[in-house]
């Protein structure tokens, strides 16, 4: 495959793919031979009305489901040819997911919904270790002294947050969030936007979704799909910075833990 002219590789890059659903007789094409290349740590929006194709592209980003056709390679590797397994193993090493129904079990407590990860895969680990990182990631995302709330117990900001603990507890190269803020009020959205903000300066690779113009201007490059295809890509100038409002990991003075290496890039949220 072709590289960029500085010869690096990029971390993520779909050449023409096409996923075409199939309801009954009827076929809908959701995307129609989309190219992107993303690199590491870059903090991408994903814009664009609904229907357009942002989340069935995130999906294939995410190993969750597979492109019809086209390519899709992750870090060298050919996803579009993996298998079920395969690809459970490649999401499970590399990538972190968020939605925008935060996806918590319910009778189950923050800490134990954010160790939950580390129950698939990482069988080598004891649990003293596993409640371990499960605590430095809740501590990473302010969430210090809620581990034993259930997340009806919990604000949405907060059900959120333990969401993106549970996602960065495999140490994962790659955050994919799909309408994070989707149910967050605004001041909510900008500490949850905070929170992703810092997981990008540690260099992680952020990849949101999002409709709001608002929220895809904490990214620093913005992607607009229409009609299962991209009209745009652009660097978002006037880049705004999330204000770091108490709660957030960085008014919570989180030092790291074990959520990851570099924790303390979350200081850097602060405004
Ligand atoms: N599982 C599915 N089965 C059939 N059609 C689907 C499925 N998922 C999405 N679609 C269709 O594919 C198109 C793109 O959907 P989607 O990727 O969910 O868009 P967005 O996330 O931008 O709202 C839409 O026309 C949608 O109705
Ligand atoms: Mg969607």
């Amino acid at each position: 495959m072709s590289r960029p002219a500085d010869g690096s590789r990029p971390l993520v890059e779909v050449r023409s793919l096409v996923k075409v659903y199939h309801m009954g007789e009827v076929e809908v094409g959701a995307l129609g031979g989309v190219n992107l290349a993303i690199a590491s740590a870059e903090f991408v929006a994903i814009m664009g009305p609904s229907g357009s194709g942002k989340s069935t592209l995130m999906n294939i980003l995410g190993g969750l489901d597979r492109p019809t056709s086209g390519a899709y390679f992750l870090d060298g590797v050919d996803v579009a040819t993996l298998d079920a397994d395969q690809r459970a193993e490649i999401r499970n090493a590399k990538i972190g997911f968020v939605f925008q129904s935060f996806n918590l079990l319910p009778r189950t407590s923050a800490l134990e919904n954010v160790e939950m990860p580390l129950l698939y895969g990482h069988a080598a680990l004891g649990t003293r270790d596993r409640l371990e990182k499960a605590r430095g990631a809740l501590r990473r995302v302010g969430l210090e002294g809620r581990e034993g709330h259930y997340p009806s117990q919990l604000s949405g900001g907060q059900q959120q947050r333990v969401a993106i603990a549970r996602a960065l507890i495999t140490d994962p190269a790659i955050i994919l969030a799909d309408e994070p803020t989707g149910n967050l009020d605004s001041r909510t959205s900008d500490e949850v936007m905070a929170i992703f903000q810092a997981l990008n300066e540690e260099g992680r690779t952020v990849i949101l979704i999002t409709h709001e113009p608002d929220i895809a201007t904490y990214a620093r490059r913005v992607v607009q799909m229409r009609d299962g295809g991209i009209v745009s890509d652009e660097t978002v100038r006037d880049r705004r910075r999330a204000g770091g409002a108490a709660g957030s990991p960085a008014a919570a003075g989180s030092a790291g833990g074990a959520g990851g290496p570099g924790g303390s890039a979350a200081g850097e949220a602060r405004p």
